[in-house]
């Protein structure tokens, strides 16, 4: 017989990202809800290590939906990689009555977690990262936030792009996608948009790109560069050196990565806690939770690590149509 939940954890891991605030308070409210106690566990899995756990009740999580970073802070912990790590945070969970937890987090919190149950540990993961890169998931918490805070900051870029005639290379987030760059590039009506998935380093297209924009007599030129290609700032000295017009590389970091969610944030990340704390109450393990073709579903974790995602075919094809 499926093991009695009777307390649960939460904990945030990897990247923060906006709306982990509203997940935590959803994993919180809705156990409470379903009679189950909730314990927090700070800084991820080195807190876990660390025995970093206190009791949470509602009012802990008041007033923090619209909260960016994560209250429980968050960590990157090696010793969870190993072994021993990983039996440790088992024990420790068993010490404190943690019958489960919810992770929010990414792919590596994911194998967290995945470790986790199978050292006995009922374990839900709960997307949460700014890349939109996790492939089993169709939405994760903190990307709508990113965007809109890159947008905002790309069309400020912009207008004094255009006013002294620049050229421009703005960096946005994601280490290995392209989603912020290929979002915010169609969105703010970009010239070029590089992203790992796709970019050839052909510099010199890029190049005859700008000089055939002066001629036609376009003022600006945005260039929307993922930080997964990175170099931005040697790429504008290039790009001058060969074109004759002044670029300026603006490379736009943590920005992203912090603010007040959106309310797309909020919801996406109050339903997927709730449904996280409801399947784990229910006795459910080795689970994450996404948003696929419409629906909130859950994947076993192997299954949804084992999946992959592409960029879109034909929207890249539509960001180069539209410049
Ligand atoms: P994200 O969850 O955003 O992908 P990381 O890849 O940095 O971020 O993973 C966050 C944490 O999850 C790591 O610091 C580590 O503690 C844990 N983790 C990552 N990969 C594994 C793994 N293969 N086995 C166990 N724990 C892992
Ligand atoms: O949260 C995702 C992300 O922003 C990636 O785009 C980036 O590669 C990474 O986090 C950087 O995070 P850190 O510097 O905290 O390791």
């Amino acid at each position: 017989m499926d093991k009695e939940i009777k307390t649960i954890g939460v904990l945030t891991s990897g990247g923060d990202a906006p709306g982990m605030n509203a997940a935590i308070r959803a994993v919180v409210r809705e156990a409470l809800h379903n009679k189950v106690k909730v314990k927090g566990i700070k800084r991820g899995y080195r807190g876990l290590l660390n025995e970093e756990i206190f009791d949470m009740k509602s009012q802990d999580v008041a007033g923090i939906i619209q909260l960016g970073g994560t209250i429980l802070g968050t960590a990157r912990c090696s010793e969870f990689r190993t072994e021993e790590g990983q039996a440790k945070g088992a024990e420790i969970c068993r010490k404190h009555g943690i019958d489960g937890i919810v992770v929010i987090g990414g792919d590596g919190s994911y194998r967290g977690a995945q470790a986790l149950a199978r050292h006995g540990i009922n374990t839900i993961g709960v997307p949460g990262t700014i890349d939109l890169d996790i492939a089993c998931t169709d939405y994760t918490i903190g990307f709508d936030t990113a965007i809109n805070t890159a947008m905002d900051a790309i069309d400020k870029v912009k207008d004094t792009s255009s006013s002294h005639e620049r050229c421009s290379i703005i960096e946005v987030m994601g280490r290995h996608a392209g989603y912020i760059a290929l979002w915010c590039g169609i969105s703010t009506g970009a010239e070029d948009i590089l992203i790992p998935e796709k970019y050839d380093y052909d510099e010199q297209k890029i190049v005859d790109h700008i000089i055939n924009n002066r001629r036609i007599g376009k003022k600006h030129h945005m260039i929307v560069n993922a930080e997964g290609i990175g170099h931005s700032t040697s790429m504008a000295k290039r790009i001058e050196a060969a074109t004759g017009v002044e670029t300026r590389a603006t490379i736009l970091g943590y920005m992203q990565r912090g603010g007040s969610p959106t309310c797309t944030d909020r919801y996406y990340a109050s339903i997927m806690g709730a449904y996280a704390a409801d399947i784990l109450v229910q006795g459910k393990s080795n689970r994450v939770v996404a948003f696929k073709n419409g629906a909130f579903v859950d994947y076993d974790i192997e299954e949804a690590l084992a999946m992959t995602k592409e960029i879109s075919e034909y929207e890249y094809q539509i960001a180069w149509n539209l410049r």
